[in-house]
């Protein structure tokens, strides 16, 4: 039987199913949109990321959103640096699936290389290796749909190009007409900045590397799961200027996150040396999480 997300303790299985959903199903490459792939789909992991997003959607709510962040963002629960939390964020694999070995580091290395190979600036190679590091929230007990998934703005209405939009329903702040406005408890323009997103991985690790990175790596980091913002043109009722300034640079970090899958897993050990030099660059020695 596949396990749903409320009964599959192995946090990689949710991740990776949902992940490789949005890759091939939600926002496919233009030349993956061949029949074919279509065919190849999966049915039942397609079963888990549609109860991924049932649960995602129902309990993303202004309420979960501020109780999450008061938890979390005193960042008081551990001092790493970049390679301990890959580590870390590593025992997310799955035991009982080899060919998921190293998948976190993988997705990660793959991105920065890719990134690195089309001669971007070392600071974009960098968001490359860390933007997910923000998934040791699953290590941290946090049940997946908190941790990945597309966000989403709370404290307004949700979008009706957000993925499985109808799951909206089952969210308590739907019924709320202070919540479920075009722009609800935010005024006009307000800037995303003032806006609560909802809770996972990406505004986690904003906030773990707020003070270092320049400020195009840091709207990648923190915004890099908005689809209804990056790909839908969605929300920009809630933007500044700055935010659409910022936009083109979301978008180009977008598909090197999703379609930089490489036939030759780069090996981690040869290319330690330079990753460390570029995290002594801009980071210090210890980042609390
Ligand atoms: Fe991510
Ligand atoms: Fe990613």
């Amino acid at each position: 039987m596949q396990p749903s997300p409320e009964n599959d303790s192995r946090p990689s299985g949710v991740i990776r199913a949902w992940e490789d959903f949005v890759e091939q199903q939600v926002y496919p490459q233009p030349a993956a949109k061949a029949r074919e792939d279509y065919r190849n789909y999966d049915q039942p992991a397609r079963e888990t990321v549609r109860e991924f997003y049932r649960q995602n959607h129902a309990h993303q709510t202004w309420d979960f959103v501020q109780k999450k962040r008061d938890e979390f963002l005193k960042l008081q629960r551990q001092q790493m640096n970049v390679f301990e939390a890959l580590d870390f964020l590593n025992t997310l694999v799955d035991d009982s699936d080899p060919d998921i070995d190293l998948d976190q580091l993988q997705h990660l290395l793959q991105t920065a290389e890719t990134i690195r190979k089309d001669g971007h600036e070392d600071w974009f190679i960098l968001t490359g290796l860390v933007h997910d590091l923000g998934k040791v929230l699953c290590l941290y007990g946090e049940p997946q749909w908190a941790v990945v998934g597309d966000t989403f703005p709370v404290g307004c209405q949700f979008s009706d190009r957000i993925i499985f939009h109808e799951f909206f329903a089952n969210n308590p702040d739907s019924g709320d007409p202070r919540l479920s406005s075009q722009t609800g408890v935010y005024s006009k323009n307000c800037g995303l900045r003032n806006v609560l997103m909802s809770w996972g991985h990406d505004e986690y690790l904003f906030h773990v590397l707020k003070s270092y990175l320049p400020e195009p790596a840091l709207y990648m980091i923190r915004y890099h799961s908005f689809y209804a913002w990056h790909r839908e043109g969605q929300y920009d009722w809630l933007c500044d200027d700055h935010d659409r300034e910022m936009l083109p640079w979301v978008q180009k970090f977008n598909p090197y996150d999703l379609y930089s899958k490489s036939p030759e897993p780069p090996d981690w050990q040869k290319l330690r040396p330079f990753y460390s030099d570029l995290l002594q660059k801009y980071l210090p020695s210890k980042l609390s999480f």
